[in-house]
């Protein structure tokens, strides 16, 4: 959506506020012993509690409130099982919608005390995000999204998942403009002044692509290699970026 009113940019922000606490509080709660399934059904108590309803549940018929994705996984993953260890890579993506207003966020974490090669991975995944994030501005081209990532990325050796894209997100999950390279690229459009789009990379060690597994709705890093993601929802505005999902 593109924001043009004051009540628009209330209903996203709201919104933005309630995936970012859901998921600042799943992170808080996640430790060795627990299931993928009970981290879920924190996320879901959050989300209700404030009126807001599961994107992936409502738009997509996902079988869970959050996807919850564990070192080989990368995207998608649905909350079960399994059981959450020590040194697990965690990924966790919340998105919601509020009286017609989605949102939608997503971090990586280790569980426990981490191994270096993951806790830099992480670090350098949040900054990519936020390279991504600091191209946004009204007029500016959306190509120099995914150059200035890319170009981080090929500096320190990482790789990047090209087949998930960031994207249109505020009046349903994923709208135009469309997909939004996160990787080298020539997009020739420009982003529109109060457009809303998410940024959310995902930065690996070796991995290039995602892949679907056998239950249609994982994905999985092909050549495998660790991988982590961090997603914003922002707004493009005159002045810069934004940015709607942060806990409050
Ligand atoms: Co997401
Ligand atoms: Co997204």
């Amino acid at each position: 959506m593109t924001i043009t009113q004051q009540d628009d940019l209330d209903g996203l922000q709201a919104i933005g506020r309630i995936v970012a606490n859901t998921l600042q509080a799943m992170q808080q709660a996640a430790e060795p012993g627990m299931t993928t399934a009970e981290l879920d059904a924190i996320g879901r108590a959050c989300l209700e509690r404030e009126g807001a309803q599961s994107a992936p549940q409502s738009v997509y018929d996902f079988p869970g409130a959050t996807c919850i994705s564990v070192n080989d996984e990368i995207a998608h993953g649905i909350p079960g099982s399994r059981v959450i260890a020590l040194g697990d890579l965690v990924n966790i993506d919340v998105s919601a919608s509020k009286q017609g207003y989605f949102a939608d966020t997503g971090a990586s974490f280790q569980i426990g005390p981490g191994r270096p090669v993951l806790d830099r991975l992480c670090r350098d995944g949040k900054r990519a995000m936020q390279i991504g994030i600091a191209q946004v501005a009204a007029g500016k081209p959306l190509s120099g999204i995914g150059n200035a990532i890319g170009r981080f990325a090929a500096d320190r050796g990482y790789t990047l998942i090209r087949n998930l894209a960031s994207h249109g997100v505020g009046r349903s999950l994923h709208e135009e403009p469309g997909e939004i390279a996160t990787w080298p690229n020539r997009d020739r459009r420009r982003i529109q002044k109060g457009l809303v789009l998410t940024v959310e990379p995902f930065l690996s060690v070796g991995g290039h692509w995602a892949e679907t597994g056998a239950d249609g709705w994982t994905l999985y890093a092909d050549p495998c290699a660790p991988c982590v993601q961090y997603e914003h929802t922002i707004v493009a505005t005159e002045r810069g970026a934004l940015v709607v999902t942060m806990p409050g």
